[in-house]
């Protein structure tokens, strides 16, 4: 860190309270000041580049430098910056992206409602839902059963659906009416000799016996990723959306996919929701949307979620619910931008044929001594590291372990992210093989670095 009392890091230590940041241990470390982007590259303060090789927080789908989406900005910014969509108001850009969303939903959908960020969209998921059971005449019906490790983001009700401590220590959360379910981590929470498939079913079985418990005319609705992204890039094991599906379906239970991360292509697909075979009534995204050039997000709802709620509305005489900044024209026009590119560069195809690569080339280093898990699926993948294979045990305290591979990788030119002890990459979706060549190469230089430090004896 630069200790000149001018400098931007003493400045930012100063003056910035981060997000997602130790706020003491900042004191003593400064930030990581980044002042540019180019491709899957960011570059620092002191000219120091990088791979960002998590595209921002899972997000920069196109890369750091598109120069079509500052033009659709810029062209949008000149003709009208702003909007909203209150009282039956609208904009072109809004229409268009409202069209493009349902059109391209991977199962039959009806609306596009527009928020500003996943949390956003995630409590407007729990506000519709309420709101329909109060439609339906099932006043009842307000549980919602997220999952442990879920991530749905910080508001106070996204904060509550997310499964994570962190995010509910000293906050005073979760709030009620919000219930967590098992984590489908077959690696870690499998019994001995069960299988995926095995292990899918008790989960299945875990989710009734809950909804069982709870009373089924309780339970309005289920969320989840189709992958966890935040909780560590838990990829559902063999059946698991299947069997989960088999449930909501029995008891009449509405499914919220959360496509934050996943959507856009991540997995290869699309939709996280087509990779896994999922039928949701409500998909929420966000994030790669518009690769994050700005901020948007959506929730696109079928007739199942809207036509209740409409019914509502008209009885009560509106909606009360909206957002100032909601479906902003300027993100709006580079969210419509963002995904003609991803579609004309097929980036689609690239997620898959480059996330084969990667996957393979990570999975190469599942044999390093302190690598216990290898997992992922088109561009997403984590690395879970631990100190001994065979008991899983990590190095000291949780986490102590991935904080110092991902120190070492940044020292070595390369931004990933720990989630305890797994190292997670999503890198923008136009990466190449030999970009992530670079990367995986990185990588394993670093936990070579890491090891002896781990196992001080050899
Ligand atoms: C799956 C998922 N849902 C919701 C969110 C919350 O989004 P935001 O940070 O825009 O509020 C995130 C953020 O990482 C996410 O990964």
């Amino acid at each position: 860190m630069d200790a000149r009392p001018n400098s931007p890091e003493a400045r930012d230590v100063r003056y910035h309270m981060h997000a997602y940041t130790n706020a003491r241990k900042h004191q003593e470390t400064g930030p990581l000041v980044i002042e540019k982007g180019d491709g899957v590259y960011v570059e620092d303060i002191a000219g120091n580049r990088y791979i960002e090789a998590m595209a921002g927080l899972w997000s920069v789908a196109v890369g750091f430098s598109e120069k079509r989406l500052v033009e659709a900005a810029t062209r949008q910014m000149s003709k009208l910056p702003y909007y909203h969509d209150f009282g039956s108001k609208a904009h072109s850009p809004l229409i268009d992206l409202a069209e493009k969303l349902v059109k391209m939903a991977p199962v039959p959908m009806s609306k596009a409602y527009f928020t500003n960020s996943g949390s956003e969209a995630n409590d407007t998921a729990i506000k519709m839902i309420w709101y329909r059971s109060n439609a339906l005449g099932q006043p009842a019906r307000k549980k919602i059963i997220s999952r442990k490790r879920g991530y749905h983001g910080v508001t106070i009700a996204s904060a509550s659906l997310t499964g994570l401590p962190n995010n509910h220590l000293s906050f005073d959360l979760p709030i009620a009416n919000i219930l967590h379910t098992s984590t489908p981590h077959h690696w870690r929470d499998a019994e001995p000799g069960e299988s995926e498939e095995q292990f899918s079913a008790r989960l299945a079985d875990d989710l009734e016996k809950l909804v069982l418990a709870e009373g089924p005319e309780t339970i309005a609705a289920f969320i989840g990723e189709p992958i966890m992204g935040a909780g560590g890039v838990v990829v559902p094991p063999a059946g698991y959306w299947e069997k989960i599906q088999a449930v909501l379906s029995k008891y009449d239970i509405l499914l919220v996919a959360d496509e934050v991360i996943c959507g856009f292509g991540r997995t290869g697909e699309m939709f996280g929701s087509q990779t896994f075979g999922i039928k949701p009534d409500i998909m929420v995204l966000s994030k790669q949307i518009s690769s994050s050039y700005l901020p948007i997000s959506a929730l696109i709802i079928n007739d199942k979620v809207f036509e209740p709620i409409a019914d509502e509305s008209n009885r009560i005489g509106t909606f009360g619910h909206g957002f100032t900044g909601g479906g902003h024209p300027v993100a709006a026009a580079v969210a419509l931008e963002n995904i003609k590119l991803i579609e004309e560069r097929d980036l689609v195809g690239n997620a898959r044929k480059v996330g084969a690569h990667l996957q393979a080339r990570l999975r190469k280093l599942a044999s390093h001594p302190l690598v216990g898990e290898v997992r992922g699926v088109g561009l997403i993948a984590a690395v879970e590291l631990v100190a001994d294979k065979e008991s899983k045990a990590p190095w000291g305290k949780p986490a102590a372990l991935g904080a110092l591979v991902n120190g070492l990788l940044q020292q070595n030119g390369v931004i990933s992210r720990n989630m305890g002890d797994a190292i997670a990459f999503c890198p923008p979706l136009i990466i190449t093989e030999a970009q992530v060549d670079a990367l995986v190469d990185t990588f394993e230089r670093s936990l070579d670095a890491a090891l002896p430090q781990v196992r001080p004896q050899g």
